[in-house]
């Protein structure tokens, strides 16, 4: 979220509408990853900057880096209390995974995705609603995830906790109109961060990952950072409710489908073509609803139940 503490600048100048001067942000998850490239984009763009994470010395060690490149105290840290109404402005970052399938989580596991990726962005969100509201022009932007669209493996309750994020984003966007607070979230692929690591590190799932990315490569923290800081700009200003994938292009292969209420599994080697979706109907696996037309021109009515990035997957799943 940020907001701004200088005049609107929704019809103001260029230079107007490409800076963050006066402004001031709170970037939760601040000293790695894509909170990282984030607190150091809104830098760049003239905001001051508070942010917060759980381990003190990597916290420190952030703060004397971010002194050698900005004098003046822009960047402090860490937040613990957002309540006290010191600071109004945040990216809602934080978020964490654990990856296994649904039926294997304990409790503990499911409560820390939860509170990590959803719970933590509602709460800051809500307390700092009444500074929001008060500047009268602000911003908050949400760290949702290609997880919260469609199905990935070993990913369910991540998923889940980001779609909640993006219904939460398009709520607000909504119900917070009425005093000038845009919401707005981002949703990344994966990204070269500490989080993805280690999953990353097994080199045959990484082959995997490029070959599924019409890209070809990962995405850096940076490509992220950039978005967030637009939507932070008042450049935006006229940008509310949308969720905004930053991810090589996968979304556009799968979008389609998704907006047909499918339940897409994505899988290695895949070279989706919408014909195949057709042609798996032909093979005799299950595919009703409606619309196919606008896509195949072959068919008025249809939604595909079930169905898979790859064909050799999709076979296997789900004979009819
Ligand atoms: N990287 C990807 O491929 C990818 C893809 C899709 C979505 N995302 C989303 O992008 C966001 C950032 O991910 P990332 O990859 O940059 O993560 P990361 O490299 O693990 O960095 C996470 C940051 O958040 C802080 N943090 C984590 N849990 C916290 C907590 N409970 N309280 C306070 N600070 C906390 C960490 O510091 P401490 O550990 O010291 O607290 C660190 O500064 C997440 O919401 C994630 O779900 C990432």
């Amino acid at each position: 979220m940020i907001h701004n503490t200088s005049s609107s600048s929704t019809s103001g100048t260029r230079d107007n509408r490409w800076t963050l001067h006066g402004k001031t942000a709170l970037v939760t998850g601040g000293t790695r990853g894509i909170g990282r490239a984030v607190v150091e984009e809104l830098v760049g763009f003239g905001a001051r900057v508070h942010t917060c994470c759980r381990n003190g010395s990597e916290l420190d060690k952030c703060l004397e880096d971010w002194d050698d490149l900005w004098s003046g105290g822009m960047i402090s840290g860490p937040v613990c209390d957002v309540s006290v109404g010191a600071y109004g402005d945040c990216v809602n970052n934080v978020g964490t995974n654990i990856r296994k399938p649904m039926v294997e989580f304990t409790p503990e596991e499911f409560s820390t995705v939860l509170t990590t990726n959803f719970e933590s962005a509602f709460h800051i969100s809500q307390l700092a609603y009444p500074l929001l509201k008060a500047s009268g022009e602000a911003s908050v932007v949400f760290t949702s995830s290609v997880s919260g669209f469609v199905s990935l493996k070993s990913m369910s309750v991540h998923g889940a906790t980001k779609g909640t994020i993006n219904q939460l984003t398009k709520n607000l966007a909504c119900e917070w109109a009425k005093d000038n607070i845009r919401s707005n979230a981002v949703a990344p692929w994966y990204i070269k961060t500490s989080m993805v690591e280690q999953v990353l590190s097994n080199k045959s799932y990484l082959v995997e990952v490029y070959d599924r990315t019409p890209l070809r490569r990962l995405g850096e923290a940076t490509e992220v950072s950039a978005l967030v800081a637009f939507l932070c700009l008042p450049a935006s200003s006229y940008i509310t409710g949308q969720i905004i994938c930053i991810d090589g292009g996968i979304h556009a292969i799968v979008i389609e489908l998704v907006r047909l209420g499918v339940t897409v599994y994505t899988q290695p080697g895949a070279n989706l073509s919408l014909k195949n979706a057709y042609s798996w109907e032909k093979k005799g696996f299950k595919v009703t609803g409606w619309n196919m037309n606008a896509i195949l021109g072959t068919k008025e009515n249809f939604t595909l139940e079930f169905c898979s990035l790859s064909y050799s997957h999709f076979s296997k799943a789900r004979p009819r």
